[in-house]
């Protein structure tokens, strides 16, 4: 059976998605570079082995992820897998872990990379938002894309509606995604594009606001 670790910084709701969606792979850590993140108790409720390695025990950005390369590879994970992680990682760290790094990011890639993705799409006026799941490459929010979900952006939705709504899909296709991977489903073709070794059909489209 395939090993992941889950890297946090926050709440923690991807990952207890994760946690709770019976993977067909062993859970073998949960890290955070905060010690108060709230989701590091969430893991232990769930027997879930923790760690923090603090990015304020560090001086440069590299040295942190030297740190937090040799606390994850004390598990010997199959699969590294970003769950709401807020730390831009270097690329010796992304380069370690060239096609077992994945993240998940509020927005529909390429677009709205970066942070206050939710805020820019209602400042644009964009009618449909949406997250996705990617391998990490060193090019930061750029990296071959898993699935991703759409959803409409409503008549006065804010940013906290948005996200919230938004994060009803995430925990619907995160776990998706790791259980592709750790059933090797997933590959990756030689335009780095990743295709499923069995897709399904999607047969409709999300039109925002919707038709008469
Ligand atoms: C999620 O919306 C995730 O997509 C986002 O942070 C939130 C974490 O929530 N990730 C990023 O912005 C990464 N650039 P959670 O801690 O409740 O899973």
């Amino acid at each position: 059976m395939k090993k992941i670790v889950i890297l946090i910084s926050g709440v923690g709701s991807n990952m207890r998605a994760l946690l709770e969606a019976r993977l067909p792979c062993t859970i073998a850590a949960v890290i955070s570079n905060r010690a108060d993140a709230e989701g590091l108790r969430t893991a232990q409720q769930h027997g879930i082995a923790t760690a923090v390695v603090s990015h304020q025990d560090f001086s440069d950005r590299e040295s942190f992820d030297a740190s937090l390369a040799q606390t994850i590879d004390g598990y010997r994970p199959d699969f590294v897998v970003l769950a709401g992680f807020m730390r831009i990682l270097t690329p010796d760290f992304v380069n370690r872990y060239v096609g077992k790094l994945v993240n998940i990011h509020p927005s529909l890639l390429p677009a709205y990379t970066g942070m206050h993705t939710h805020a820019r799409v209602l400042q644009d006026g964009v009618k449909i938002h949406g997250c996705t799941v990617h391998f990490v490459t060193a090019d930061l929010d750029h990296g071959p894309i898993i699935i991703q979900a759409a959803i409409p952006v409503l008549p006065g939705d804010t940013e906290h509606t948005l996200a919230a709504r938004l994060l009803d899909q995430e925990h619907r296709v995160y776990p998706q995604a790791i259980r592709w991977l750790c059933q090797d489903q997933i590959e990756l073709d030689h335009h780095g594009h990743v295709n499923l070794r069995f897709p399904k059909q999607v047969g409709y489209a999300l039109i925002s606001p919707g038709l008469e």
